[in-house]
């Protein structure tokens, strides 16, 4: 009873002596930095409002009324700083060069990048900017070819003449997650993934929902579907081939390689780059494009099904450039400006990864005129640059013309406008994304003419929770214009 009794009083000396040296540590902190305000905060528990809030966005919007664009707030036991406009961000991400450029440590994201050796969650190391470097370069070169317009092209037809064939109102979702899975995986392995008709029973199995903690698809896509440990052996042999020829590029896999053959550094430096850094490099892809690029559609079918004035015109813009003859191909991008002012709309609107990706402090440093010591992490609240009510007139109002120039071309980059983030640790994907999903949109929109079932509300709701918004399950009715 006893011996009891004193190890019941251990464990609570043991927490209230941990609660204390917390408090002190914070005080100290407090005295030695100008540190940016923020609500109060439970030990280990951390905000209890932002815990009960639905969307982060929502309880962001609030703080930064009473404490301005840069704040801190806890989430359990991780303490962030949140930057919630274009200033504080280009501060952080461009201004300040690399001292916000690193990633915090999350035992999770340990596991499933196999050590960090990822480039989405590592961190900021000369491994990691070769890394990068080279998979940058294999993008360069697996875009230079027409691979992408072609891979697009075979999955979308497959996929728009399944969706033909719904006679009512549907859920697009199945249709829009199976254009996006089969491309990427088109583009890194040279061929489509699987036959439609299986994809819906096992999609949930493949594209687990990107939660807020970052577990992501990846080990489900790892060990049981992409068959990657032939890959892993392929990509072995192929490492030690002597010769490679340049034309004979298939998908990013290929380019991979080669840009890791050509990479011009030392002996020592290549041999940190690992034949994990290259696997964990597909699957940086599927987990950086998937997710992104399947909500970005789901949300632009949305407004365009509750937006008859705004889809006819993309339609007729997609009439008079490419016709009805042919399919829309990546250089009729430039000459579509309203299509792609729409799709930019629909990514301000409905901001896909609407805090990006945590980012660490490397040093000391400022940011708002705020001391950030070594180690903080910041988030990127993009949600708020998109619909900051200083830099967009009418906010909640949808107006792809904000884009467009006095000539109805697409016009500068809007300041406030940053769905890809910026600066060391910009979207990967961003050259990609932008092409893949402009020629998806454009597709769809020659083909179909999109409505809601009668008696729909046309306004867009959100749902998903946390840091993932996206449009709450809707159904829509497609009428088939039947182009070739
Ligand atoms: C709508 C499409 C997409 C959006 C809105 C988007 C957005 C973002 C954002 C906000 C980040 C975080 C940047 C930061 O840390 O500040 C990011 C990172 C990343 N994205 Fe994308 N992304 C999209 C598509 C893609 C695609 C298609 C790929 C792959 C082909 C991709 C690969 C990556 C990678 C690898 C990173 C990590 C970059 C790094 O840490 O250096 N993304 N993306």
């Amino acid at each position: 009873m006893l011996s009891l009794f004193l190890s019941a009083l251990n464990i609570q000396t043991f927490l209230i002596g941990i609660v204390v040296l917390l408090t002190v540590y914070k005080l100290r902190q407090r005295w030695q930095y100008k540190l940016p305000p923020g609500p109060f905060a439970w030990p280990l528990i951390g905000n209890y409002e932002v815990m009960q809030a639905k969307f982060l966005h929502d309880i962001c919007a609030k703080y930064t009324k009473i404490y301005g664009p840069v704040f801190t707030i806890k989430l359990g036991p991780f303490q962030m700083v949140i930057l919630n406009d274009i200033n504080s961000v280009t501060e952080a991400l461009v201004r300040r060069k690399a001292d916000f450029a690193n990633r915090p440590f999350m035992k999770s994201v340990d596991v499933f990048t196999e050590g960090r050796k990822d480039i989405a969650f590592a961190n900021y190391t000369p491994t990691w900017k070769l890394h990068r470097k080279i998979a940058g370069k294999a993008l360069r070169q697996y875009l230079a070819g027409n691979r992408l317009e072609e891979v697009v092209h075979s999955s979308m037809k497959k996929c728009l003449s399944l969706m033909a064939k719904e006679n009512g109102p549907f859920d697009p979702e199945n249709y829009i997650d199976l254009m996006v899975f089969n491309i990427l995986h088109a583009v890194c392995f040279g061929k489509r993934f699987m036959k439609i008709e299986n994809f819906t029973e096992t999609k949930k199995r493949l594209i687990g929902r990107f939660v807020s903690d970052y577990v992501s698809i990846c080990p489900t896509i790892n060990i049981n579907s992409l068959n990657f440990r032939r890959k892993l052996l392929m990509l072995k042999c192929l490492c030690h081939e002597e010769t490679f020829d340049c034309c004979n590029i298939r998908d990013f896999t290929d380019s991979l390689i080669l840009a890791r053959n050509e990479a011009e550094q030392d002996e020592e430096m290549m041999s940190q780059l690992t034949d994990t850094h290259l696997r964990q490099t597909l699957v940086d892809i599927f987990r950086g494009g998937i997710d992104t690029s399947r909500v970005t559609l789901y949300f632009v079918v949305r407004y365009m099904a509750g937006l008859p004035d705004i889809q006819s015109k993309v339609q007729e813009e997609i009439d008079r450039v490419v016709g009805k003859d042919r399919l829309p191909r990546i250089k009729d991008r430039e000459s579509l400006s309203y299509t792609e002012a729409t799709l930019h709309e629909a990514m301000r609107l409905g901001t896909v990864s609407a805090f990006g990706l945590p980012h660490c402090t490397l040093c000391d440093t400022q940011v708002g005129g705020y001391d950030v010591p070594k180690d903080t992490m910041v988030m990127i609240n993009h949600w708020a640059l998109h619909h900051d009510p200083n830099y967009w007139k009418d906010v909640e109002k949808f107006d792809p013309t904000r884009f467009l120039d006095e000539n109805g071309k697409l016009g500068m980059k809007p300041e406030s406008w940053l769905p890809f983030s910026a600066g060391r640790r910009v979207c990967l994907g961003e050259t990609i994304a932008k092409p893949e999903l402009h020629l998806i949109f454009a597709m769809i929109m020659q083909r179909f003419e999109i409505t809601m079932p009668d008696g729909t509300n046309p306004e867009l709701k959100l749902s998903g929770s946390g840091v993932i918004p996206q449009p709450a399950p809707f159904k829509i009715i497609v009428k088939d214009k039947k182009i070739k």
